[in-house]
């Protein structure tokens, strides 16, 4: 077999066409090594199920239960429900005029040592406007970038902060509909050390990880100097022939390398509804080394008290 493929923007990623994800082939090699060689994949036309989604997912890795918790699906908790209405379809958003489910650029899940390989999203049920995924090639970033910056930040590492997000979360007030957001509010995890380039632990490539939901800090540069070329990294990543907004029609699946791409949402207003099944498959590779191990421990028992509490609550 030979599968055909068509790229879908300049930024990267291809669609991958005259698969059927529902009868997926019984060696699914091929399949891998796209993903593997392009880091994100478009599937179109996919009508499916949740379990539809989890069997795809396998073909590329193994499905996590998401840590957080908030959004799996109650019935097959691999998969995540992203939704504007809560993972119940209850929820509503105080001012439908504005942005919900806006997220800055980031990768998925480097507030932990070892993030996720790859996410998988299905769009189901899609708003008039916005609701786009944004896509940053982190490897097409390494390659473009001067060597005079990539002299300056060889060797460095970035702080990536669940407390920077917590921070950015909290000023927009239609997130506090969200249950996403109240989970973001726990004060779970510590902050962590990641290398600014690093090494793709599959493809060996190098990747420069600076996504700015998480990154507060450079940590052999505190104070101003580490500020400016942090600025400076990320300003360079989000130049617009870097990024691709996927706008996403129904029964849309995309796959895409979470070692590699970052991403982001634009949101919609809050009168819409918006709709996906996600899973995120387990990646293996120590990529974060807690600042302060003492920290470490305090962030974990403050989280174990804050979700019995919550527990209590919802009791
Ligand atoms: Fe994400």
């Amino acid at each position: 077999m030979m599968t055909a493929t068509k790229p879908i923007s300049s930024a990267g990623g291809v669609e991958v066409l005259g698969i059927d994800l529902s009868a997926p082939p019984k060696d699914a090699g091929e399949l891998v090594e796209l993903f593997d060689q392009h880091g994100l994949l478009l599937f179109r036309e996919q009508p499916m199920t949740k379990a539809v989604l989890l069997a795809a997912s396998r073909m590329f890795g193994e499905p996590l239960v998401h840590l957080l918790g908030h959004n799996n699906d109650r019935e097959v908790p691999e998969v995540a429900v992203v939704s504007t209405r809560g993972r119940d379809g209850d929820i509503e958003a105080k001012d439908p005029d504005e942005l919900v489910g806006r997220i800055e650029w980031h990768t998925d899940q480097a507030y932990t040592p070892s993030p996720n390989r790859a996410t998988m999203m299905w769009a189901v049920e899609l708003p008039p406007e916005g609701g786009e995924t944004g896509f940053v090639d982190r490897e097409k970033v390494y390659e473009a970038m001067p060597a005079s910056l990539r002299d300056r930040i060889d060797g460095l590492h970035v702080v990536q902060s669940w407390r920077k997000a917590q921070a950015e979360i909290a000023k927009n007030p239609n997130y506090a509909t969200d249950e996403g957001a109240k989970m973001l509010q726990l004060d779970r995890f510590p902050d962590l050390s990641y290398e600014l380039v690093q090494r793709h632990p599959v493809t060996g490539r190098k990747v420069v990880h600076a996504p700015p939901m998480w990154s507060s800090a450079i940590v052999e540069l505190p104070g101003d100097e580490g500020t400016a070329l942090l600025d400076e990294v990320m300003a360079f990543s989000l130049q617009p022939h870097f990024v691709y907004w996927h706008r996403y029609r129904p029964n849309d699946v995309v796959l895409w390398d979470n070692w590699r791409f970052m991403h982001a949402a634009s949101g919609t207003k809050g009168r819409y509804r918006r709709l996906m099944y996600r899973t995120v498959l387990k990646g293996g590779a120590v990529m974060g080394v807690p600042l302060d191990p003492a920290e470490s421990e305090a962030a974990e028992k403050r989280y174990r008290a804050a979700m019995q509490s919550a527990r209590a609550e919802a009791v």
